[in-house]
């Protein structure tokens, strides 16, 4: 079995979308997925791209056919720091459980690195939960800081029908 790593493409994002439907089990988000994956194919690859995305694929041999298969993906955006410049989002890091400890995953995270660098970000920056020891050991091999403590900054989120209200009101 030979691993690539390379960029997404508009006909990957049935399996990424398979892909980030586990990430959400694993990550035991009681909503689950909420797009499509015609939508999100729409968002990423449509005349706005709201997301870039690298994928590691396979390709098998089975009784002389070749199969290719993408078992893990780095979904990332550019951001922009008022003191830093552009930096890059790392939006989700997954790899199909079967495949996992192979060195895939630090390959996706180091091509979403390439990416910002050849975008002349300064800052790549990403989440991780608090109980997900096996990532945080990874993110520190790599060399990341958790700053959550030292920037002693929480993160705030308004969602639909506030969202609505607040964009419709008018404040003057
Ligand atoms: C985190 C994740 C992307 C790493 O992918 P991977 O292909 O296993 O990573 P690599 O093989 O390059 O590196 C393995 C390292 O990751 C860590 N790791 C995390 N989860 C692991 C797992 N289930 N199996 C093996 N290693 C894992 C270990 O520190 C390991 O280091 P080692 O090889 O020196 O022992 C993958 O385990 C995964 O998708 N986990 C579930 C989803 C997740 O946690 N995503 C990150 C959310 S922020």
């Amino acid at each position: 079995m030979s691993v690539v790593i390379r960029g997404a493409k508009r006909e990957d994002c049935a399996a990424i979308h398979g892909l980030i439907k586990e990430l959400t089990e694993f990550e035991k988000y009681p909503e689950g997925v909420k797009t499509t994956y015609e939508e999100l194919a729409s968002h990423g690859f449509g005349s706005r791209a709201f997301f870039y995305c690298k994928v590691a694929e396979t390709t098998e041999s089975n009784r002389g056919e070749t199969e290719k298969k993408i078992i893990g993906y780095g979904l990332y955006y550019f951001t922009y720091l008022t003191l830093e410049g552009p930096t890059v989002y790392l939006r989700d890091l997954y790899v199909a459980s079967a495949y996992r400890g192979k060195g895939t995953g630090t390959a996706l995270f180091r091509a979403v690195a390439k990416a910002a660098i050849e975008e002349k970000c300064a800052v790549m920056t990403w989440r991780v939960f608090d109980w997900n020891k096996p990532a945080i050991e990874l993110y520190q091999k790599l060399g990341g800081s958790d700053i959550t403590k030292e920037e002693q900054l929480r993160t705030f989120c308004m969602k639909g029908d506030t969202l609505q209200k607040v964009a419709s009101e008018s404040a003057f």
